[in-house]
């Protein structure tokens, strides 16, 4: 268990993964459980992960990742897939909260007539909300494995096409990105050169 400060400057990406390093279900269902608190607009949720853990599918994708050796190294790579279109999930999504009594039936109404405004018909927008929210899960999995005591490296590095098919997505699905997790072998870099925070922020005018 590590704070919320150590954890932000402890983490880096690994690029050296032990290969001899297993995970449980267990452990996996662990870090998938932190992840999944992750928020979304409008709480769609909008994401899933796919727990690449066995040596026959890690060789696989490591193939459709231009064969970065942390793929098949790591005790897993989380596919990071994104939905485009998650808020029409919203009516099954949001309704235990209106049986619970914690909404009622004009705030559920609203809520997903509000969603609906915003997203209908606007591909652009539910394509960027895909990869918004996926991108939010992948940070909050960065920090579950860091707080486990494991590290992690987010990777771009991939096919997209090979990817999906490999990984089996439907056509409003997107790899946003992997997220290989384990053990650290020797050999990874410490944290990379960071700008200036003052460059990094601008106020607001009065
Ligand atoms: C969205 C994203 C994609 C990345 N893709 C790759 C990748 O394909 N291969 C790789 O080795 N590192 C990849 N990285 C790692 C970055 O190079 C790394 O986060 C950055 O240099 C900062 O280093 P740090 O995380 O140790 O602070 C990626 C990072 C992010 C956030």
């Amino acid at each position: 268990m590590t704070d919320v400060f150590s954890a932000i400057n402890g983490r880096t990406s690994a690029n050296n993964f032990d290969p001899t390093h297993a995970m449980s279900v267990q452990e996996i269902h662990d870090i998938v459980e932190l992840t999944n608190q992750t928020p979304t607009s409008f709480n769609q949720q909008n994401w899933r992960l796919i727990a690449v853990n066995t040596p026959a599918a890690k060789a696989r994708l490591k193939a459709a990742a231009y064969n970065q050796p942390k793929v098949g190294d790591a005790a897993v790579t989380f596919v990071v897939v994104g939905k485009v279109g998650g808020h029409t999930d919203l009516p099954a999504l949001i309704k235990p909260m209106l049986d619970g009594g914690h909404l009622d039936q004009a705030a559920y109404d609203g809520w997903i007539g509000m969603a609906n405004g915003m997203y209908n018909g606007k591909d652009q927008l539910q394509r960027d909300e895909a990869i918004r929210s996926a991108s939010m899960a992948a940070m909050t999995l960065m920090y579950a494995a860091h707080g486990k005591g494991l590290v992690s490296g987010a990777m771009i590095g991939f096919d997209p096409a090979a990817v999906s098919a490999e990984c089996g997505l439907a056509s409003n699905e997107i790899p946003v990105m992997l997220v290989a997790v384990g053990r650290a072998a020797p050999g990874n870099w410490p944290r990379k050169v960071r700008r200036a925070t003052a460059d990094v922020v601008s106020f607001s005018a009065d």
